[in-house]
């Protein structure tokens, strides 16, 4: 039996009291006790609060999409680690794509948020992944194995408690996925590269992201060393969102 998989929803900046609280309904009814796989959503800091209600007593986990690198103070518009924490957050994606082209995040800053994640026993999910132009020219895992060296420099031996999700940015939102062989051939690289730093490499979870859907999550899932799934947009539909956690959930039997 393969270890336990993570169904993780990236919602973006999409969402509404009214339409969370229909979403989160249908999920957690439709997930039970969700024992055999983890599930979790990551919102937007607004919606923490509605979502700590929402989930009291369910099996659902909640995730931020963003952390501080900073502890607190003056830094208008952070939201911390610690104020993560308050509202029963478990997860924090840190470094997606979308902030690091759209935010100017560099390696370095990706990092630290991990980092400050860590401090608070906060899992961030660490999210590496080419440009298409940078698989076209051969370079794909030279660009991951940069994005996470920095990762696991900054955070030494803590590095086992982090989750990684690998997300080839020509692969989100496009309706393009890696085939299964070509995210299993990049999760193997990071798995290798986690294994040069810690002896407890096989504890992280490598996701796969990118246009995961109801169709192609099984046999990405099926893959050696994808761990779970981190999903954006089929995840603001409960049924979708439901049958990619059963296709997890498959991978156990
Ligand atoms: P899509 O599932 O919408 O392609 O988004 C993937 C993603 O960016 C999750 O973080």
């Amino acid at each position: 039996m393969s270890k336990k998989k993570l169904i993780a929803g990236n919602w973006k900046m999409n969402g509404s009291v009214a339409a969370n609280d229909a979403l989160v309904r249908a999920v957690i009814a439709g997930m039970g006790a969700a024992d055999d796989c983890t599930v979790a959503v990551c919102v937007p800091a607004p919606y923490l609060a509605q979502l700590q209600m929402l989930r009291a007593g369910s099996a659902l986990e909640l995730g931020a999409q963003d952390v501080s690198a900073q502890e607190q103070g003056a830094y208008t518009g952070e939201v911390s680690a610690a104020m993560l924490k308050d509202f029963g957050a478990r997860y924090a994606l840190v470094g997606h794509s979308e902030r690091r082209q759209y935010h100017g995040e560099t390696d370095a800053l990706v990092a630290d948020k991990a980092k400050a994640a860590l401090a608070h026993g906060i899992t961030p999910i660490v999210c590496v992944g080419e440009t298409l132009a940078e698989r076209e020219a051969g370079r794909t895992e030279e660009v991951v194995k940069r994005q996470l060296a920095a990762v696991i420099h900054t955070n030494g031996h803590c590095i086992s408690e982090i989750a990684v999700a690998y997300e080839p940015v020509w692969a989100i939102g496009t309706g393009k996925t890696a085939t299964p062989q070509e995210a299993q051939q990049v999760h193997a690289v990071l798995r290798a590269q986690l294994h040069a730093a810690t002896a407890h490499a096989d504890r992280v979870a490598i996701l796969y992201g990118g246009s995961m859907n109801a169709a192609n999550a099984a046999s990405l899932l099926a893959q050696a060393d994808i761990d779970g799934g981190l999903i954006g947009g089929a995840s603001l539909k409960a049924p979708d969102f439901l049958q990619i956690i059963a296709a997890a959930r498959l991978q156990r039997d």
